[in-house]
């Protein structure tokens, strides 16, 4: 009998989560998962932040005292976290905040922000096109096409010298028509770990201005490169000099809620009155009409650690610990392949979780089957999975299959 569903296009699978369950189900006691971006500490874990584990307590006591209201959130999600969102990534010295020119909503995860600014661009605007970096995380593909976007790209790795195409980026953001949307890696570019300069980012924003064209940042990655504050440079560069952009926001990496899906979409805008309503239209006609509200644990925990300078402080120590270890793994992952005389110094000069390391699809593959080391096919290895005690057996591995 033919079924209901037999119509069906069929779908490609996400890359990164089939990857994972492969490593899940791989039998080889070793092996090696250098796949999706998910922090590890040295003993392989992923734990909850203590601040974040505090919250926690803290909450389940003021649940049990009856001081929780478990009823729904705002569709927009919890104002107290809503409002330390631009702090963090746009600073209390922010012309826009100052100008009462953001808005926040509650997202889930970075993923949904970039869905929800995609769709108030796409369906509820008159955007059509948008171009996104080559290469660029592939879910970003997944997102703007199934809001209605045209995609193309902008030149972003030069295959020769393993830098940013500075020029070649610039020539084709010359070329773009006014109107279209822009999409940029604030910090630790995902997949490649090359970020512009700050002098690059602010050529790159003045032409951006000229051309009339909509930057989109994807800031999921902030504290992971070099600081808080350095990761989010050209976001910030583009709030002062007064531009409109949207910024997806993720607290997935730097405060480690993967599974709470604690995101935000931040609106900057030139005019009270439409940045208002356009607030108004994503939550009536995307959030309603879809997820209806977002979760409250995570925020809720987020937004006291934010609110609170000792706590935040606390907080920015456990990222830092973080952000040392992948600097840490960067060296040593550098120094074990140069040591076997493979080319290296591209990756010691790449930022944040993931190393973008130059293997072929082919390479990548053989790693797989040879030697259970499983990383996307592009060769982008995320360094939270190298450890002291896998460290030289990659780097042989990698060796081998360079042959
Ligand atoms: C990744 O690129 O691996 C991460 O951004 C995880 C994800 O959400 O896909």
């Amino acid at each position: 009998m033919v079924s209901f569903l037999s119509t069906l296009q069929e779908a490609t699978p996400d890359p990164f989560f089939v990857l994972n369950d492969l490593y899940s189900k791989d039998p080889k006691k070793e092996k090696v998962n250098l796949g999706i971006g998910i922090y590890r500490t040295e003993e392989g874990k992923t734990p909850l932040m203590s601040v974040f584990l505090d919250e926690l307590v803290a909450f389940i006591e003021r649940a049990r005292a009856g001081e929780i209201n478990a009823g729904y959130l705002g569709i927009e999600g919890l104002a107290s976290f809503r409002a330390e969102v631009p702090r963090l990534v746009l600073s209390d010295e922010s012309r826009a905040l100052k100008e009462g020119r953001v808005q926040v909503i509650q997202s889930l995860g970075g993923t949904g922000g970039m869905f929800l600014g995609a769709k108030l661009l796409a369906q509820e605007l008159s955007f059509k096109q948008v171009f996104v970096s080559d290469p660029t995380w592939s879910n970003h593909m997944n997102i703007f096409d199934r809001a209605g976007f045209q995609i193309s790209t902008y030149p972003y790795r030069d295959i020769e010298t393993n830098e940013l195409a500075f020029d070649r980026m610039l020539s084709a953001i010359k070329e773009m028509p006014r109107g279209s949307v822009i999409l940029f890696h604030p910090s630790c570019h995902n997949p490649t770990g090359i970020d512009p300069t700050e002098a690059q980012w602010a050529e790159i924003l003045d032409l951006v201005h000229k051309q009339e064209l909509f930057p989109f940042f994807d800031c999921a990655y902030q504290g992971l490169g070099e600081g808080v504050e350095e990761d989010v440079f050209p976001i910030r560069a583009a709030d002062s000099m007064g531009l409109e952009f949207l910024v997806a926001v993720s607290f997935s990496k730097n405060l480690s809620l993967y599974q709470q899906r604690l995101g935000a979409l931040m609106v900057v805008g030139n005019e009270k009155d439409a940045l208002h309503n356009g607030v108004e239209v994503v939550k009536a006609r995307v959030i309603r009409a879809s997820y209806s509200n977002p979760p409250a644990l995570g925020a809720t925990g987020a937004a006291a650690i934010m609110s609170d300078e000792k706590k935040k402080q606390a907080w920015l120590l456990e990222l830092k610990e973080i952000r040392d270890r992948l600097k840490e793994v960067r060296g040593k992952f550098v120094g074990a392949l140069s040591k076997r005389g493979l080319a290296s110094e591209h990756i010691a000069k790449q930022k944040g979780m993931f190393s973008y390391t130059g293997l072929s699809k082919t390479q990548v593959l053989e790693l797989r089957d040879k030697y259970s080391i499983y990383m996307t096919t592009d060769g982008r290895a995320n360094l939270a999975g190298l450890n002291n005690s896998n460290i030289d057996y990659v780097a042989d591995a990698i060796f081998d299959c360079s042959k």
